[in-house]
Protein backbone atom coordinates (compact mmCIF):
# COMPACT_ATOMS: atom_id res chain seq x y z
CA UNK A 1 0.00 0.00 0.00
CA UNK A 2 1.40 3.62 -0.87
CA UNK A 3 0.85 6.02 2.22
CA UNK A 4 2.47 9.50 0.92
CA UNK A 5 4.60 11.31 3.33
CA UNK A 6 2.31 13.59 4.46
CA UNK A 7 0.37 10.68 6.27
CA UNK A 8 3.33 8.98 7.47
CA UNK A 9 4.73 12.86 8.79
CA UNK A 10 0.86 12.78 10.95
CA UNK A 11 1.46 9.07 12.43
CA UNK A 12 2.20 8.72 15.77
CA UNK A 13 5.39 6.89 15.87
CA UNK A 14 6.15 3.84 18.62
CA UNK A 15 9.02 2.38 19.15
CA UNK A 16 9.09 -1.09 20.64
CA UNK A 17 11.07 -3.40 22.96
CA UNK A 18 12.02 0.07 24.78
CA UNK A 19 12.07 -1.98 28.22
CA UNK A 20 14.48 -4.33 27.23
CA UNK A 21 16.56 -2.01 25.84
CA UNK A 22 17.00 0.41 28.41
CA UNK A 23 17.41 -3.32 30.51
CA UNK A 24 20.76 -3.95 28.18
CA UNK A 25 22.24 -0.42 29.40
CA UNK A 26 21.69 -0.89 32.75
CA UNK A 27 23.82 0.59 35.29
CA UNK A 28 26.02 1.77 32.39
CA UNK A 29 28.00 4.86 32.14
CA UNK A 30 27.04 6.00 29.19
CA UNK A 31 29.33 9.62 28.27
CA UNK A 32 29.06 8.93 24.66
CA UNK A 33 26.35 7.16 23.07
CA UNK A 34 25.95 6.26 18.87
CA UNK A 35 23.15 4.87 17.68
CA UNK A 36 22.92 4.34 13.83
CA UNK A 37 19.01 3.75 13.54
CA UNK A 38 17.33 7.33 15.17
CA UNK A 39 14.39 7.11 13.29
CA UNK A 40 11.78 9.33 15.52
CA UNK A 41 14.21 9.51 18.68
CA UNK A 42 11.91 7.15 20.54
CA UNK A 43 14.50 4.95 22.05
CA UNK A 44 17.08 7.80 22.01
CA UNK A 45 14.28 9.66 24.56
CA UNK A 46 13.87 7.17 26.74
CA UNK A 47 17.84 6.15 26.77
CA UNK A 48 18.87 9.87 27.39
CA UNK A 49 15.91 10.08 30.57
CA UNK A 50 17.59 6.74 31.58
CA UNK A 51 21.08 8.20 31.50
CA UNK A 52 21.45 11.85 31.99
CA UNK A 53 25.30 10.99 32.48
CA UNK A 54 25.13 11.31 28.59
CA UNK A 55 26.84 13.95 27.28
CA UNK A 56 27.06 13.13 23.49
CA UNK A 57 24.04 11.70 22.02
CA UNK A 58 25.18 10.71 17.98
CA UNK A 59 22.14 10.08 16.23
CA UNK A 60 22.98 8.59 12.67
CA UNK A 61 19.27 7.87 10.19
CA UNK A 62 19.57 7.40 6.49
CA UNK A 63 16.21 9.54 6.14
CA UNK A 64 16.21 12.73 6.52
CA UNK A 65 12.31 12.75 7.34
CA UNK A 66 13.13 10.82 10.17
CA UNK A 67 15.74 12.91 11.53
CA UNK A 68 13.26 15.90 11.38
CA UNK A 69 10.56 14.08 13.69
CA UNK A 70 13.63 13.36 15.44
CA UNK A 71 15.04 16.59 15.90
CA UNK A 72 11.25 17.20 17.49
CA UNK A 73 11.23 14.55 20.17
CA UNK A 74 14.72 15.17 20.96
CA UNK A 75 14.01 18.82 21.95
CA UNK A 76 14.84 18.66 25.55
CA UNK A 77 18.30 17.27 24.51
CA UNK A 78 19.04 19.50 22.06
CA UNK A 79 22.26 20.17 23.44
CA UNK A 80 23.63 16.41 23.57
CA UNK A 81 21.95 15.19 20.58
CA UNK A 82 24.36 15.50 17.35
CA UNK A 83 21.88 14.61 14.26
CA UNK A 84 23.62 13.16 11.06
CA UNK A 85 22.23 11.86 7.98
CA UNK A 86 23.90 9.05 6.72
CA UNK A 87 24.47 5.34 6.60
CA UNK A 88 25.71 3.66 9.96
CA UNK A 89 27.97 1.53 8.09
CA UNK A 90 30.28 4.84 7.94
CA UNK A 91 30.02 4.36 11.55
CA UNK A 92 33.97 5.48 11.78
CA UNK A 93 33.76 7.98 9.58
CA UNK A 94 30.88 9.77 11.75
CA UNK A 95 32.78 9.47 14.49
CA UNK A 96 36.09 10.40 13.12
CA UNK A 97 34.72 13.32 12.01
CA UNK A 98 33.63 14.49 15.55
CA UNK A 99 37.08 13.25 17.13
CA UNK A 100 35.50 10.60 19.27
CA UNK A 101 37.62 7.87 19.46
CA UNK A 102 35.43 5.15 21.24
CA UNK A 103 31.97 5.17 22.49
CA UNK A 104 30.42 3.99 25.38
CA UNK A 105 26.53 2.71 24.43
CA UNK A 106 25.80 1.49 20.45
CA UNK A 107 22.29 0.69 19.37
CA UNK A 108 20.97 -0.19 15.87
CA UNK A 109 17.47 -1.07 15.78
CA UNK A 110 15.83 -2.60 12.39
CA UNK A 111 12.22 -3.86 11.27
CA UNK A 112 10.53 -2.89 14.63
CA UNK A 113 8.79 -0.21 13.76
CA UNK A 114 4.91 0.21 13.66
CA UNK A 115 3.11 3.48 12.86
CA UNK A 116 -0.58 3.83 13.72
C1 LIG B 1 12.94 0.71 13.33
S1 LIG B 1 13.23 2.35 12.79
C2 LIG B 1 14.10 3.08 14.13
C3 LIG B 1 13.28 3.31 15.35
C4 LIG B 1 13.86 4.41 16.21
N1 LIG B 1 14.97 3.96 17.03
C5 LIG B 1 12.75 5.08 17.01
O1 LIG B 1 12.77 5.03 18.25
O2 LIG B 1 11.87 5.66 16.37
C6 LIG B 1 14.55 2.06 11.65
C7 LIG B 1 15.24 3.32 11.11
O3 LIG B 1 16.49 2.92 10.57
C8 LIG B 1 16.78 3.72 9.47
N2 LIG B 1 17.79 2.99 8.68
C9 LIG B 1 17.66 1.76 8.08
N3 LIG B 1 18.83 1.38 7.53
C10 LIG B 1 19.72 2.38 7.81
C11 LIG B 1 21.11 2.56 7.52
N4 LIG B 1 21.80 1.64 6.85
N5 LIG B 1 21.72 3.68 7.96
C12 LIG B 1 21.02 4.60 8.66
N6 LIG B 1 19.70 4.50 8.97
C13 LIG B 1 19.06 3.39 8.55
C14 LIG B 1 15.44 3.93 8.78
O4 LIG B 1 15.45 5.11 8.00
C15 LIG B 1 14.49 4.03 10.00
O5 LIG B 1 14.27 5.39 10.36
Amino acid sequence: MHRSKSSNEKRPHTSIMVGEVLQGFEGANLKVFYEGTLGAGGHAAAILEAHPEIERYIGCDKDPQALAIAAKTLEKWKDKVEFVQGNFADLGLHLEERGIKEVDGFFLIWGCHRCN
